[in-house]
């Protein structure tokens, strides 16, 4: 909901319904695969909140699936892949294993003729994630990415306000965040060659995408504190162009020590500005809502301030599975479908060229 200073003028008052949009049949049946970390506190308390019926789950390490089985009510451990797909009432499969192994479960779930949400990053290789897709049209299955970002509370209300014309054409978008980050958490992320933007800051390039539309080229730098133990980048300063003159900043830092850590989003355009916080990455996984405010050239110098009430971790995780489920209902394209997941891993990858060749890149420069 929009609240608007006491002395705000009342003709211009915005209805932000950013709530994710349910099917009509909340009844499809969900497979899990991977019984991991970001399964059982966001995948799973999620679905439980929106009524989505989760039938079966599998793990390569048995243990792992039983105890989230039996943690969240789910009725079938299956011992393998292949036994969860043999389930003629499963109709879609959500994955949440590691991005190299992702397309392995996409080959045997498209030959079973499921439906997908796949995690991020969709593959750790854009010739994989090119190979999903492909694999998905040919099976005549809806395939969808869970980048669930898009559904986080300011980033939701910011496209309201943009597609309902508040901040006209934009000139200006940034995403900051200056944490500290607790790698432990993954610690199979550790040996990797890529961290930061592959992990993390492939959300922001989703949303911003999402927000702006596709950049023109982009430049990247990424660096690493002293002493870290992990091996590949952990602070990231990219810039984007546009053709329109429009310019992104996305500035990471997962290694800051300083006690005033900080997430914050600005987008401005001719005619407003919108600005908030990134509640999740306060205090990760748990979280706080996120903020919001934006003025107006219709009402200058009055700030209108959001009430948001819900949370990326676990609400932003309903998004991307409802739209499945309503692409699969409608026979349409899911909002954040393979295809289009192919746009944000070419600007992803662009930036790690970028970073390697200390050069600006297009994006289409990155092909399978
Ligand atoms: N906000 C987000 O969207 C978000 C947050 C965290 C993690 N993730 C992504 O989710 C994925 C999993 O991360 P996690 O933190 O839950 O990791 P995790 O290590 O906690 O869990 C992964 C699980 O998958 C299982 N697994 C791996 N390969 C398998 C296979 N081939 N078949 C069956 N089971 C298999 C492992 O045994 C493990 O239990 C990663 O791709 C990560 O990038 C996304």
């Amino acid at each position: 909901m929009i609240m608007k200073n006491d002395s705000a003028p009342t003709d211009v008052f915005p209805h932000l319904d950013y709530k994710p949009k349910l099917p009509q049949r909340m009844d499809r049946g969900i497979g899990i695969v991977g019984a991991g970390g970001i399964v059982n506190y966001a995948h799973l308390p999620a679905y439980k909140k929106a009524g989505f019926k989760v039938l079966g789950i599998t793990d390569r390490n048995r243990e792992q699936a039983d105890r989230t089985a039996k943690e969240h009510g789910i009725a079938k451990v299956c011992a393998s892949v292949d036994e969860l797909l043999r389930q003629p009432e499963i109709e879609i499969v959500d994955i949440a294993v590691y991005p190299a192994e992702q397309v392995h479960i996409v080959e045997q779930a498209t030959a079973a003729g499921k439906h997908l949400l796949c995690q991020k990053p969709f593959a750790d290789e854009y010739s994989k994630a090119v190979r999903s897709v492909e694999l998905a049209e040919r099976a005549k299955v809806k395939i969808a990415v869970n980048q669930q970002m898009r559904w986080d509370a300011g980033i939701r209300c910011s496209r309201l306000l943009i597609d309902d014309g508040w901040l006209g054409a934009p000139t200006y978008g940034a995403i900051q965040v200056h944490c500290k980050t607790d790698w432990s958490l993954w610690p199979w992320i550790y040996q990797g060659k890529h961290l930061e933007i592959m992990f993390h800051s492939i959300h922001y390039i989703d949303s911003l995408r999402y927000l702006l539309g596709d950049p023109d080229h982009v430049f990247t730098s990424g660096s690493r504190a002293p002493g870290e133990t992990t091996k590949a980048e952990t602070k990231t300063l990219t810039t984007w162009e546009y053709k329109s003159g429009l310019q992104v900043l996305i500035d990471v830092c997962h290694t800051t020590w300083q006690d005033d850590a900080y997430a914050i989003f600005r987008f401005e355009g001719t005619e407003g500005v919108i600005k908030g916080t990134i509640g999740l990455m306060y205090n990760y996984p748990t979280g706080r809502p996120d903020t919001l405010e934006f003025m107006s050239k219709r009402n200058p110098g009055y700030w209108f301030s959001a009430r948001l009430d819900s949370m990326w971790i676990p609400d932003a995780f309903v998004g991307p599975m409802a739209s499945l489920m309503r692409a699969i209902e409608s026979d349409s394209v899911p909002e954040t479908s393979g295809r289009d997941n192919l746009r944000t891993l070419q600007v992803m990858f662009a930036e790690y060229r970028s970073m390697a060749e200390k050069r600006a890149v297009r994006p289409e420069e990155i092909t399978s």
